[in-house]
């Protein structure tokens, strides 16, 4: 029993020393047609513009409206400390061809489950161009490959189809629903949940 208890410490701080060294400097990932990389101050403006589009707050938990002065730069600077504290990712999305922000993903990273929760959002003028599904791709190889954890889950609003495709097309399973699990703007909506494992990645 003692021996378990032990094997099973040492598998979670070893874990947890996989994520703290992957985690002490934020990489840069590239793919086909975007680049993925630590937000700067400088794109305060661009963040502002595009997040603070109502379409995007509409389909989101965390994402204000309006998008007031100030909030742009508060959440850059916030990331960067999330980062150092080993709890989140973000990436600003930007177009490898010529650096333009069009969204952002990112991670919060629970290291006690070895789990992380996927979230992003793509500026309007650039929706199903598959810019989301290239995006997820890379984080969620970054995720199982890098971080080495164990699990990623996403969830979307029962109005947001196109985040659940998303999710589906880079290969998680739907694992349920919470039913009307949001009040958003006076409106309760299911949450529909979505996950995968390490070991479903690495069959993938
Ligand atoms: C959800 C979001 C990130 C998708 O970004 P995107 O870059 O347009 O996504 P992709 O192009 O990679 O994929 C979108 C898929 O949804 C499909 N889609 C678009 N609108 C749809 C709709 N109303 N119903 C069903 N599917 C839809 C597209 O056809 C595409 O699927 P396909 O490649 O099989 O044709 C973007 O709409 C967004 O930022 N929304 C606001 C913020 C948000 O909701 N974030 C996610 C929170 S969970």
């Amino acid at each position: 029993m003692r021996s378990k208890q032990v094997k099973a410490c040492s598998i979670a701080a070893e874990r947890a020393n996989d994520i703290i060294k992957a985690m002490l400097e934020q990489p840069t990932l590239k793919t086909a047609r975007l680049i993925l990389r630590p937000l700067r101050l400088s794109d305060a403006r661009d963040l502002q513009r595009l997040a603070g589009d109502r379409a995007i707050a509409a389909t989101t938990c965390n994402i204000p409206h309006p998008y007031e002065d100030g909030m742009a730069e508060n959440f850059i600077t916030n990331c960067a400390i999330a980062f150092q504290k080993g709890e989140m990712v973000n990436f600003a999305v930007t177009l490898a061809a010529d650096g333009t922000l069009v969204g952002g993903i990112g991670l919060t990273i629970a290291r006690e489950n070895s789990r992380a929760e996927m979230g992003y959002w793509i500026g309007k003028p650039y929706w199903n161009r598959r810019y989301a599904t290239e995006a997820a791709s890379a984080v969620l190889k970054y995720d199982f490959e890098t971080l080495n954890l164990n699990r990623i889950f996403a969830s979307h609003f029962e109005n947001n189809p196109a985040s659940g495709r998303v999710m589906q097309k880079i290969g998680m399973k739907r694992e349920g629903i919470l039913r009307k699990h949001i009040l958003k703007w006076g409106e309760y909506l299911d949450l529909e949940q979505y996950g995968m494992l390490k070991r479903e990645y690495l069959r993938i």
